[in-house]
């Protein structure tokens, strides 16, 4: 994983991943330097990575007191629990369906989780958290939210959008990305992700953009996609697009076994 740290506040910790025949997907997560300092989301849970160990290489993981689960998709959940054993202090937040996805799974120690809704805020000393429901969303519990101090919002997977290289997806700024390309990567992202997209009643669909419309952020931090600043217009401008973009088909068993003859030693050209 790599760090960079965006302004004074935040600290983003990426890790890009590979998607073939799509490009780079950026899979972030954050440190919130609060009073009480918040890490958002835990990166992909593979068995390679050491997450608590990139923490520590940016703060005494002991000092968080925060952990903000914006949905328990596995590209967020890797670090949670070695994090939760590493910072004694700190609660998960999260909701009360995100819980119950856990405890599928491994369940989370109720003493240590911390349920808050869209809506909702979280006061985390020097600052107030505003929680709120991304417009674009792939788990009945994502939580996103936004910090009126920093003027940063958090939107989980929305906003998401693959890169061409990983050194791109990994970047501090999505800025240097052609506008019409960032376009054509964030309308292919909301379909493979929000494939009900397709489906929804407009008024209502632009009614959920509100939050975020009246909440004007600098920055806007993504899961999916390098630090993007000044591009609130830009976003919301993208997000009325996307009923109408073209549906993502992903390839089927024929086109994986073409795909899998490419690899094969000698397959290729
Ligand atoms: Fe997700
Ligand atoms: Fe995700």
């Amino acid at each position: 994983m790599q760090t960079h740290r965006i302004g004074h506040d935040i600290t983003v910790l990426s890790d890009p991943m590979p998607v073939p025949g799509v490009g780079f997907l950026p899979v972030n997560a954050f440190i919130l330097h609060a009073a009480q300092p918040v890490v958002v989301d835990t990166g992909l849970s593979l068995p390679d990575r050491d997450f608590v160990a990139t923490v520590s290489s940016v703060m005494d993981p002991r000092d968080v007191r925060w952990i903000w689960l914006t949905h328990p998709d596995r590209d967020h959940t890797g670090g949670l629990f070695d994090l939760l054993e590493a910072a004694p202090r700190a609660r998960v937040v999260t909701t009360f369906l995100g819980m119950g996805i856990m405890s599928c799974e491994r369940p989370l120690p109720i003493d240590r989780v911390y349920l808050l809704n869209p809506g909702q805020r979280l006061d985390v000393g020097d600052r107030t958290l505003h929680a709120f429901r991304p417009p674009l969303f792939d788990s009945p519990s994502t939580v996103g939210f936004y910090d009126d101090h920093s003027r940063a919002c958090f939107t989980s997977d929305c906003f998401g959008a693959p890169m061409v290289s990983a050194e791109i997806a990994a970047g501090a700024d999505v800025g240097g990305v052609e506008a019409s390309d960032l376009r054509a990567a964030q309308l292919l992202w909301a379909t493979v992700d929000n494939p009900w997209v397709h489906g929804v009643e407009e008024r209502a669909y632009a009614a959920s953009a509100r939050p975020l419309r009246d909440a004007a952020p600098e920055t806007i931090l993504s899961t999916h996609l390098p630090p993007a600043h000044g591009y609130g217009a830009t976003f919301l401008d993208m997000l009325a697009q996307a009923p109408t973009a073209a549906a993502f088909v992903g390839p089927d068993q024929r086109a994986l076994e073409g795909m899998l003859a490419g690899f094969e030693p000698g397959g290729g050209s």
